[in-house]
Protein backbone atom coordinates (compact mmCIF):
# COMPACT_ATOMS: atom_id res chain seq x y z
CA UNK A 1 0.00 0.00 0.00
CA UNK A 2 1.48 3.52 -0.97
CA UNK A 3 1.31 6.46 1.32
CA UNK A 4 -2.12 7.79 -0.22
CA UNK A 5 -4.19 4.65 -0.05
CA UNK A 6 -7.54 5.39 2.17
CA UNK A 7 -9.99 3.22 3.57
CA UNK A 8 -13.25 3.15 2.43
CA UNK A 9 -16.10 1.41 4.63
CA UNK A 10 -18.97 0.07 2.91
CA UNK A 11 -22.33 -1.30 4.59
CA UNK A 12 -23.91 -3.62 2.28
CA UNK A 13 -28.03 -4.59 3.36
CA UNK A 14 -29.17 -7.76 1.67
CA UNK A 15 -26.99 -10.75 1.00
CA UNK A 16 -29.07 -12.89 -1.10
CA UNK A 17 -28.43 -13.39 -4.72
CA UNK A 18 -27.00 -10.03 -5.34
CA UNK A 19 -25.15 -9.40 -2.15
CA UNK A 20 -23.45 -12.39 -2.05
CA UNK A 21 -21.78 -11.49 -5.52
CA UNK A 22 -20.98 -8.13 -4.42
CA UNK A 23 -19.30 -9.68 -1.18
CA UNK A 24 -17.51 -12.24 -3.45
CA UNK A 25 -16.51 -9.97 -5.84
CA UNK A 26 -14.89 -7.29 -3.48
CA UNK A 27 -13.20 -10.50 -1.55
CA UNK A 28 -11.56 -11.27 -4.64
CA UNK A 29 -10.36 -8.15 -5.87
CA UNK A 30 -9.93 -6.22 -2.91
CA UNK A 31 -5.90 -6.75 -3.10
CA UNK A 32 -6.06 -5.20 -7.19
CA UNK A 33 -8.24 -2.05 -5.62
CA UNK A 34 -5.84 -1.13 -3.40
CA UNK A 35 -2.57 -1.66 -6.12
CA UNK A 36 -4.59 -0.18 -8.74
CA UNK A 37 -6.32 2.72 -7.50
CA UNK A 38 -5.14 2.97 -3.32
CA UNK A 39 -8.95 2.14 -2.42
CA UNK A 40 -8.55 0.33 0.18
CA UNK A 41 -12.31 -0.90 0.29
CA UNK A 42 -14.19 -2.79 3.41
CA UNK A 43 -17.19 -4.06 3.72
CA UNK A 44 -17.26 -3.35 7.35
CA UNK A 45 -20.86 -4.35 8.07
CA UNK A 46 -23.16 -7.23 6.39
CA UNK A 47 -27.08 -7.26 7.27
CA UNK A 48 -28.75 -9.95 6.15
CA UNK A 49 -31.95 -12.18 8.37
CA UNK A 50 -29.34 -15.12 9.09
CA UNK A 51 -26.18 -14.83 10.31
CA UNK A 52 -25.37 -18.53 8.79
CA UNK A 53 -25.13 -16.55 4.89
CA UNK A 54 -22.86 -14.03 6.57
CA UNK A 55 -20.49 -16.56 7.31
CA UNK A 56 -20.79 -18.31 4.39
CA UNK A 57 -19.75 -15.17 2.67
CA UNK A 58 -16.86 -14.68 4.79
CA UNK A 59 -18.12 -12.08 7.30
CA UNK A 60 -16.54 -12.05 10.69
CA UNK A 61 -19.59 -12.33 13.56
CA UNK A 62 -18.95 -8.46 14.62
CA UNK A 63 -19.71 -7.47 10.67
CA UNK A 64 -23.24 -9.24 11.02
CA UNK A 65 -26.26 -7.46 11.80
CA UNK A 66 -29.92 -8.32 11.17
CA UNK A 67 -30.54 -4.90 11.32
CA UNK A 68 -30.00 -2.42 8.87
CA UNK A 69 -30.86 0.62 11.56
CA UNK A 70 -27.07 -0.37 12.75
CA UNK A 71 -25.46 -0.24 9.18
CA UNK A 72 -27.09 3.31 8.04
CA UNK A 73 -26.52 4.49 11.89
CA UNK A 74 -22.97 3.62 12.06
CA UNK A 75 -20.59 6.75 11.82
CA UNK A 76 -17.57 5.22 9.96
CA UNK A 77 -19.60 4.07 6.98
CA UNK A 78 -19.37 5.77 3.65
CA UNK A 79 -21.27 4.18 1.40
CA UNK A 80 -24.62 1.76 1.91
CA UNK A 81 -25.18 -0.44 -0.55
CA UNK A 82 -28.91 -1.23 -0.31
CA UNK A 83 -30.08 -4.53 -2.03
CA UNK A 84 -32.87 -6.08 -0.42
CA UNK A 85 -35.47 -4.62 -3.38
CA UNK A 86 -39.29 -4.07 -2.64
CA UNK A 87 -39.86 -0.28 -1.16
CA UNK A 88 -40.07 -0.97 2.73
CA UNK A 89 -37.81 -1.01 4.16
CA UNK A 90 -35.70 -0.08 1.07
CA UNK A 91 -37.07 3.40 1.21
CA UNK A 92 -36.89 4.24 4.62
CA UNK A 93 -32.71 2.91 4.48
CA UNK A 94 -32.36 5.28 1.28
CA UNK A 95 -33.83 8.28 3.84
CA UNK A 96 -31.91 7.65 6.71
CA UNK A 97 -28.32 7.14 5.12
CA UNK A 98 -28.52 10.21 2.77
CA UNK A 99 -29.63 12.09 5.56
CA UNK A 100 -26.86 10.59 7.56
CA UNK A 101 -24.23 11.94 4.64
CA UNK A 102 -23.98 8.50 3.65
CA UNK A 103 -23.97 7.63 -0.51
CA UNK A 104 -26.49 5.13 -1.64
CA UNK A 105 -25.56 2.51 -3.85
CA UNK A 106 -28.82 0.21 -5.18
CA UNK A 107 -30.41 -1.74 -7.72
CA UNK A 108 -33.56 -1.24 -6.50
CA UNK A 109 -35.41 -0.30 -9.58
CA UNK A 110 -39.10 -0.69 -7.93
CA UNK A 111 -38.64 2.32 -5.70
CA UNK A 112 -36.13 4.19 -8.28
CA UNK A 113 -38.31 3.62 -11.09
CA UNK A 114 -41.32 5.47 -9.19
CA UNK A 115 -39.57 8.08 -6.31
CA UNK A 116 -36.35 8.78 -7.64
CA UNK A 117 -37.21 12.68 -8.04
CA UNK A 118 -37.67 12.61 -4.05
CA UNK A 119 -34.57 11.17 -3.28
CA UNK A 120 -32.50 12.16 -5.01
CA UNK A 121 -33.57 15.92 -3.90
CA UNK A 122 -32.43 14.34 -0.34
CA UNK A 123 -29.32 12.96 -1.58
CA UNK A 124 -28.69 16.73 -3.26
CA UNK A 125 -29.70 18.38 0.47
CA UNK A 126 -27.21 16.14 2.20
CA UNK A 127 -23.81 16.33 -0.19
CA UNK A 128 -23.77 12.96 -1.61
CA UNK A 129 -25.06 10.71 -4.66
CA UNK A 130 -27.38 7.60 -5.38
CA UNK A 131 -26.39 5.51 -7.96
CA UNK A 132 -28.02 2.82 -9.53
CA UNK A 133 -25.95 1.22 -12.58
CA UNK A 134 -27.23 -2.52 -11.39
CA UNK A 135 -30.96 -1.06 -11.89
CA UNK A 136 -31.08 -1.38 -15.39
CA UNK A 137 -30.01 -4.19 -17.38
CA UNK A 138 -28.11 -5.82 -14.86
CA UNK A 139 -24.33 -5.80 -15.94
CA UNK A 140 -24.80 -3.67 -18.53
CA UNK A 141 -23.14 -0.29 -18.31
CA UNK A 142 -25.82 1.78 -19.39
CA UNK A 143 -26.39 4.38 -16.39
CA UNK A 144 -22.60 4.91 -16.74
CA UNK A 145 -23.03 5.34 -20.56
CA UNK A 146 -25.92 7.56 -20.89
CA UNK A 147 -24.82 9.80 -17.91
CA UNK A 148 -21.40 10.15 -19.17
CA UNK A 149 -19.78 8.98 -22.45
CA UNK A 150 -22.78 9.30 -24.71
CA UNK A 151 -23.59 12.85 -22.45
CA UNK A 152 -22.87 14.81 -25.36
CA UNK A 153 -25.35 13.56 -27.20
CA UNK A 154 -28.90 14.60 -27.93
CA UNK A 155 -30.14 11.00 -26.58
CA UNK A 156 -33.53 10.39 -29.54
CA UNK A 157 -34.33 6.60 -28.91
CA UNK A 158 -33.52 4.08 -25.77
CA UNK A 159 -34.94 0.48 -26.94
CA UNK A 160 -34.20 -2.42 -25.15
CA UNK A 161 -34.64 -6.06 -23.97
CA UNK A 162 -35.21 -5.68 -20.34
CA UNK A 163 -36.23 -8.28 -18.88
CA UNK A 164 -34.64 -11.97 -19.42
CA UNK A 165 -37.12 -13.85 -18.33
CA UNK A 166 -39.75 -12.46 -20.92
CA UNK A 167 -36.95 -12.57 -23.27
CA UNK A 168 -35.95 -15.93 -22.26
CA UNK A 169 -39.54 -17.25 -23.03
CA UNK A 170 -39.92 -15.78 -26.05
CA UNK A 171 -36.72 -17.08 -27.47
CA UNK A 172 -38.09 -20.68 -26.39
CA UNK A 173 -41.78 -19.82 -27.75
CA UNK A 174 -39.73 -18.46 -30.98
CA UNK A 175 -37.38 -21.73 -31.12
CA UNK A 176 -39.51 -24.48 -30.78
CA UNK A 177 -42.79 -23.34 -31.58
CA UNK A 178 -44.10 -23.86 -28.05
CA UNK A 179 -47.16 -21.68 -26.36
CA UNK A 180 -46.62 -19.45 -23.76
CA UNK A 181 -47.98 -21.62 -20.60
CA UNK A 182 -45.98 -24.59 -21.38
CA UNK A 183 -42.59 -22.52 -21.32
CA UNK A 184 -43.23 -20.23 -18.48
CA UNK A 185 -44.05 -23.34 -16.34
CA UNK A 186 -40.90 -25.36 -17.31
CA UNK A 187 -39.34 -21.74 -17.27
CA UNK A 188 -40.31 -21.86 -13.70
CA UNK A 189 -39.27 -25.55 -12.98
CA UNK A 190 -35.30 -24.39 -14.49
CA UNK A 191 -35.39 -21.25 -11.94
CA UNK A 192 -35.68 -18.87 -15.35
CA UNK A 193 -38.87 -17.23 -13.78
CA UNK A 194 -40.19 -16.72 -10.51
CA UNK A 195 -43.18 -18.79 -8.84
CA UNK A 196 -45.07 -15.37 -9.03
CA UNK A 197 -44.07 -14.27 -12.77
CA UNK A 198 -45.79 -11.25 -12.82
CA UNK A 199 -43.22 -8.64 -12.52
CA UNK A 200 -41.67 -10.07 -15.23
CA UNK A 201 -44.32 -11.27 -17.61
CA UNK A 202 -46.65 -8.39 -17.00
CA UNK A 203 -44.26 -5.89 -18.06
CA UNK A 204 -43.31 -4.02 -14.80
CA UNK A 205 -40.16 -4.96 -13.96
CA UNK A 206 -39.18 -3.70 -17.87
CA UNK A 207 -41.06 -0.32 -17.02
CA UNK A 208 -39.29 0.47 -14.14
CA UNK A 209 -36.15 -0.03 -15.89
CA UNK A 210 -37.35 2.28 -18.72
CA UNK A 211 -38.67 4.81 -16.41
CA UNK A 212 -35.18 5.28 -14.72
CA UNK A 213 -33.52 5.21 -18.53
CA UNK A 214 -35.55 7.56 -20.31
CA UNK A 215 -35.36 10.25 -17.13
CA UNK A 216 -31.66 9.51 -17.25
CA UNK A 217 -31.66 10.00 -21.08
CA UNK A 218 -33.98 12.70 -21.59
CA UNK A 219 -33.21 14.64 -18.39
CA UNK A 220 -36.74 14.64 -17.40
CA UNK A 221 -39.16 12.84 -14.66
CA UNK A 222 -40.69 9.72 -16.13
CA UNK A 223 -41.94 7.35 -13.68
CA UNK A 224 -42.94 3.58 -13.70
CA UNK A 225 -46.22 4.87 -13.84
CA UNK A 226 -46.21 7.31 -16.66
CA UNK A 227 -44.96 3.89 -18.85
CA UNK A 228 -47.56 2.24 -20.97
CA UNK A 229 -47.41 -1.52 -19.86
CA UNK A 230 -48.27 -4.47 -21.25
CA UNK A 231 -46.63 -8.56 -21.06
CA UNK A 232 -46.65 -11.24 -23.15
CA UNK A 233 -49.18 -13.57 -22.01
CA UNK A 234 -51.20 -12.67 -24.98
CA UNK A 235 -48.70 -13.68 -27.14
CA UNK A 236 -48.81 -17.30 -28.82
CA UNK A 237 -46.84 -20.03 -30.84
CA UNK A 238 -49.23 -19.00 -33.84
CA UNK A 239 -48.11 -15.22 -33.29
CA UNK A 240 -44.66 -15.88 -33.79
CA UNK A 241 -44.86 -18.28 -36.16
CA UNK A 242 -46.55 -15.31 -38.53
CA UNK A 243 -44.68 -12.82 -37.41
CA UNK A 244 -41.54 -14.93 -38.55
CA UNK A 245 -43.16 -15.92 -42.37
CA UNK A 246 -43.63 -11.96 -42.03
CA UNK A 247 -40.35 -11.32 -41.71
CA UNK A 248 -40.51 -10.21 -37.82
CA UNK A 249 -39.39 -11.10 -35.10
CA UNK A 250 -41.45 -10.82 -31.56
CA UNK A 251 -39.72 -9.06 -28.38
CA UNK A 252 -40.51 -7.66 -25.03
CA UNK A 253 -39.60 -4.07 -25.80
CA UNK A 254 -39.00 -1.23 -23.44
CA UNK A 255 -38.72 1.88 -25.78
CA UNK A 256 -38.33 5.98 -24.92
CA UNK A 257 -38.20 8.23 -27.46
CA UNK A 258 -37.67 11.52 -27.41
CA UNK A 259 -40.29 13.13 -29.76
CA UNK A 260 -41.35 16.69 -30.67
CA UNK A 261 -44.84 15.96 -28.89
CA UNK A 262 -43.07 14.57 -25.56
CA UNK A 263 -41.63 11.34 -24.28
CA UNK A 264 -43.01 8.52 -25.64
CA UNK A 265 -42.64 5.80 -22.69
CA UNK A 266 -43.52 1.97 -23.21
CA UNK A 267 -43.70 -1.60 -22.89
CA UNK A 268 -45.07 -3.79 -24.40
CA UNK A 269 -44.48 -7.08 -27.11
CA UNK A 270 -43.28 -5.66 -30.55
CA UNK A 271 -42.76 -7.13 -33.77
CA UNK A 272 -39.48 -5.77 -35.36
CA UNK A 273 -37.46 -6.90 -38.37
CA UNK A 274 -35.89 -9.81 -37.70
CA UNK A 275 -32.66 -8.57 -38.69
CA UNK A 276 -32.61 -5.79 -36.56
CA UNK A 277 -29.55 -6.18 -34.03
CA UNK A 278 -32.21 -6.22 -31.02
CA UNK A 279 -33.74 -9.35 -32.62
CA UNK A 280 -30.14 -11.17 -32.12
CA UNK A 281 -30.67 -11.05 -28.75
CA UNK A 282 -31.44 -14.13 -27.25
CA UNK A 283 -32.09 -15.88 -24.17
CA UNK A 284 -32.14 -14.49 -20.79
CA UNK A 285 -29.70 -11.71 -22.28
CA UNK A 286 -30.72 -8.04 -22.42
CA UNK A 287 -29.57 -5.34 -24.68
CA UNK A 288 -30.23 -1.61 -24.72
CA UNK A 289 -29.93 0.04 -28.01
CA UNK A 290 -29.69 3.75 -28.39
CA UNK A 291 -29.70 6.42 -31.17
CA UNK A 292 -27.55 9.55 -29.84
CA UNK A 293 -27.78 13.29 -32.29
CA UNK A 294 -23.82 12.29 -32.97
CA UNK A 295 -23.51 8.83 -32.36
CA UNK A 296 -25.85 7.64 -34.24
CA UNK A 297 -26.44 3.62 -33.14
CA UNK A 298 -25.35 2.20 -30.30
CA UNK A 299 -26.34 -1.00 -28.61
CA UNK A 300 -24.88 -2.01 -25.09
CA UNK A 301 -25.65 -6.15 -24.60
CA UNK A 302 -25.29 -8.40 -21.52
CA UNK A 303 -26.24 -10.61 -18.72
CA UNK A 304 -29.59 -8.27 -17.10
CA UNK A 305 -29.54 -10.44 -13.83
CA UNK A 306 -27.73 -13.10 -11.83
CA UNK A 307 -24.91 -12.86 -8.88
CA UNK A 308 -21.76 -11.65 -10.74
CA UNK A 309 -23.19 -9.52 -13.60
CA UNK A 310 -24.98 -7.63 -10.97
CA UNK A 311 -22.45 -7.53 -8.42
CA UNK A 312 -20.38 -6.12 -11.53
CA UNK A 313 -22.44 -2.78 -11.88
CA UNK A 314 -22.87 -2.61 -7.81
CA UNK A 315 -19.44 -2.65 -7.31
CA UNK A 316 -18.36 -0.05 -9.87
CA UNK A 317 -20.47 2.16 -8.43
CA UNK A 318 -19.09 1.48 -5.18
CA UNK A 319 -15.72 1.96 -6.47
CA UNK A 320 -16.59 5.25 -8.84
CA UNK A 321 -17.86 6.68 -5.06
CA UNK A 322 -14.88 5.35 -3.02
CA UNK A 323 -12.28 6.79 -5.65
CA UNK A 324 -14.01 10.27 -5.38
CA UNK A 325 -13.41 10.11 -1.70
CA UNK A 326 -10.08 9.08 -1.74
CA UNK A 327 -8.88 11.24 -4.67
CA UNK A 328 -10.80 14.58 -3.85
CA UNK A 329 -12.36 16.02 -0.67
CA UNK A 330 -15.64 13.97 -1.37
CA UNK A 331 -17.85 13.32 -4.16
CA UNK A 332 -19.96 15.64 -5.88
CA UNK A 333 -22.98 15.66 -4.34
CA UNK A 334 -26.26 14.55 -6.29
CA UNK A 335 -27.63 17.30 -8.78
CA UNK A 336 -30.77 18.09 -9.09
CA UNK A 337 -32.67 15.48 -10.93
CA UNK A 338 -33.91 17.11 -13.98
CA UNK A 339 -33.20 20.29 -16.12
CA UNK A 340 -36.88 20.42 -17.01
CA UNK A 341 -39.60 18.12 -17.53
CA UNK A 342 -40.95 17.25 -20.45
CA UNK A 343 -44.23 16.28 -21.58
CA UNK A 344 -45.35 12.52 -21.81
CA UNK A 345 -47.07 11.74 -25.36
CA UNK A 346 -50.02 9.53 -24.23
CA UNK A 347 -50.06 6.07 -25.47
CA UNK A 348 -53.30 6.94 -27.19
CA UNK A 349 -50.95 9.28 -29.81
CA UNK A 350 -48.94 6.60 -30.98
CA UNK A 351 -49.04 5.87 -34.63
CA UNK A 352 -47.62 2.81 -35.95
CA UNK A 353 -48.98 -0.46 -38.04
CA UNK A 354 -50.65 -3.52 -35.96
CA UNK A 355 -50.94 -7.04 -36.12
CA UNK A 356 -54.18 -8.09 -35.18
CA UNK A 357 -55.42 -11.82 -34.73
CA UNK A 358 -59.57 -12.71 -34.06
CA UNK A 359 -60.72 -16.04 -33.56
CA UNK A 360 -64.15 -15.77 -35.90
CA UNK A 361 -67.07 -18.10 -36.52
CA UNK A 362 -65.48 -19.61 -40.44
CA UNK A 363 -69.11 -19.22 -41.65
CA UNK A 364 -70.12 -17.36 -45.01
CA UNK A 365 -70.14 -13.61 -44.41
CA UNK A 366 -67.86 -13.59 -40.86
CA UNK A 367 -65.66 -11.28 -41.96
CA UNK A 368 -68.06 -8.51 -43.74
CA UNK A 369 -68.60 -6.72 -40.41
CA UNK A 370 -65.09 -7.40 -38.79
CA UNK A 371 -63.78 -5.32 -42.05
CA UNK A 372 -67.02 -3.01 -41.43
CA UNK A 373 -65.16 -2.27 -37.82
CA UNK A 374 -61.63 -1.48 -39.02
CA UNK A 375 -63.44 1.06 -42.30
CA UNK A 376 -66.04 2.81 -39.22
CA UNK A 377 -62.31 3.52 -37.75
CA UNK A 378 -60.64 4.76 -40.02
CA UNK A 379 -58.14 1.76 -40.14
CA UNK A 380 -56.59 0.92 -43.28
CA UNK A 381 -55.77 -2.53 -43.80
CA UNK A 382 -52.56 -4.17 -45.64
CA UNK A 383 -53.07 -7.57 -45.33
CA UNK A 384 -55.80 -10.51 -44.37
CA UNK A 385 -54.26 -14.13 -43.84
CA UNK A 386 -56.66 -16.66 -42.40
CA UNK A 387 -54.66 -19.36 -40.32
CA UNK A 388 -55.29 -22.82 -41.12
CA UNK A 389 -56.12 -24.10 -37.61
CA UNK A 390 -59.51 -23.99 -37.25
CA UNK A 391 -61.87 -26.78 -36.43
CA UNK A 392 -64.45 -26.42 -39.09
CA UNK A 393 -66.54 -24.16 -36.75
CA UNK A 394 -63.99 -21.46 -36.20
CA UNK A 395 -60.50 -20.48 -37.26
CA UNK A 396 -58.15 -17.55 -36.66
CA UNK A 397 -57.88 -14.76 -39.10
CA UNK A 398 -54.79 -11.68 -39.46
CA UNK A 399 -55.39 -8.81 -40.31
CA UNK A 400 -51.98 -6.11 -40.70
CA UNK A 401 -52.85 -2.90 -40.97
CA UNK A 402 -51.02 0.42 -41.88
CA UNK A 403 -50.45 2.75 -39.79
CA UNK A 404 -52.87 3.60 -37.15
CA UNK A 405 -53.80 5.20 -34.20
CA UNK A 406 -53.59 3.42 -30.85
CA UNK A 407 -56.85 5.77 -30.19
CA UNK A 408 -58.47 4.22 -33.25
CA UNK A 409 -57.34 0.63 -32.84
CA UNK A 410 -58.55 0.28 -29.06
CA UNK A 411 -62.01 1.60 -30.60
CA UNK A 412 -61.88 -1.03 -32.92
CA UNK A 413 -60.25 -3.45 -30.36
CA UNK A 414 -63.60 -2.92 -28.28
CA UNK A 415 -66.16 -3.20 -31.15
CA UNK A 416 -64.64 -6.16 -32.56
CA UNK A 417 -64.66 -8.33 -29.45
CA UNK A 418 -68.49 -7.17 -29.22
CA UNK A 419 -69.28 -9.08 -32.89
CA UNK A 420 -71.23 -11.77 -32.48
CA UNK A 421 -68.87 -13.76 -35.02
CA UNK A 422 -66.01 -12.87 -33.46
CA UNK A 423 -65.28 -15.25 -30.66
CA UNK A 424 -62.48 -13.66 -29.00
CA UNK A 425 -59.42 -10.77 -30.23
CA UNK A 426 -56.75 -13.16 -29.63
CA UNK A 427 -53.94 -10.57 -29.70
CA UNK A 428 -52.98 -7.17 -30.74
CA UNK A 429 -49.24 -6.29 -31.01
CA UNK A 430 -47.95 -3.02 -32.33
CA UNK A 431 -45.63 -3.29 -35.54
CA UNK A 432 -42.14 -0.64 -34.48
CA UNK A 433 -41.53 1.93 -36.94
CA UNK A 434 -37.94 0.90 -36.47
CA UNK A 435 -36.34 3.67 -39.39
CA UNK A 436 -38.33 6.35 -37.20
CA UNK A 437 -35.99 5.44 -33.88
CA UNK A 438 -32.82 7.05 -35.88
CA UNK A 439 -34.65 10.39 -37.00
CA UNK A 440 -32.80 13.13 -35.59
CA UNK A 441 -29.55 11.71 -36.01
CA UNK A 442 -26.53 13.62 -38.05
CA UNK A 443 -25.98 11.83 -41.38
CA UNK A 444 -22.38 9.89 -40.78
CA UNK A 445 -20.18 11.88 -43.77
N1 LIG B 1 -36.34 -10.42 -13.18
C1 LIG B 1 -35.51 -9.63 -14.02
C2 LIG B 1 -35.32 -10.31 -15.37
C3 LIG B 1 -34.16 -9.31 -13.46
O1 LIG B 1 -35.90 -11.37 -15.61
O2 LIG B 1 -34.60 -9.78 -16.18
C4 LIG B 1 -34.21 -8.25 -12.41
O3 LIG B 1 -34.76 -7.07 -12.88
Amino acid sequence: MDGTARTVNVGLIGLGTVGGGVARTVARHRDEYLAAYGIDLRITRACALEPERARELGFADEAFTSDWREVVGDPDIDIVVELIGGEHPATEIFEQALSAGKHVVSANKALLGRHVERLARLAADNGVQIRCEAAAGGGIPIVNALEHALVGNEILTVAGILNGTTNYILSRMTAEGLDFDEVLADAQRLGYAEADPSADVDGFDAASKVAILSSIAFHTRVTTDDVYCEGIRDVSAADIEQARSLGYAVKLLGIARNTPEGVDARVHPTMIPADHLLSSVNGAMNAVYVVGDAVGETMFYGAGAGSFPTASAVVGDVLALADAICHSDRPQAEIEPYRSVLPLRPVDDLVTRYYIRLTVADEVGALAPVVGVFARNGISISQINQLQDGDGTRCSVVFLTHEASERDVRTARAELAALPGVERVASVIRIEDVAAWTDGAEAND
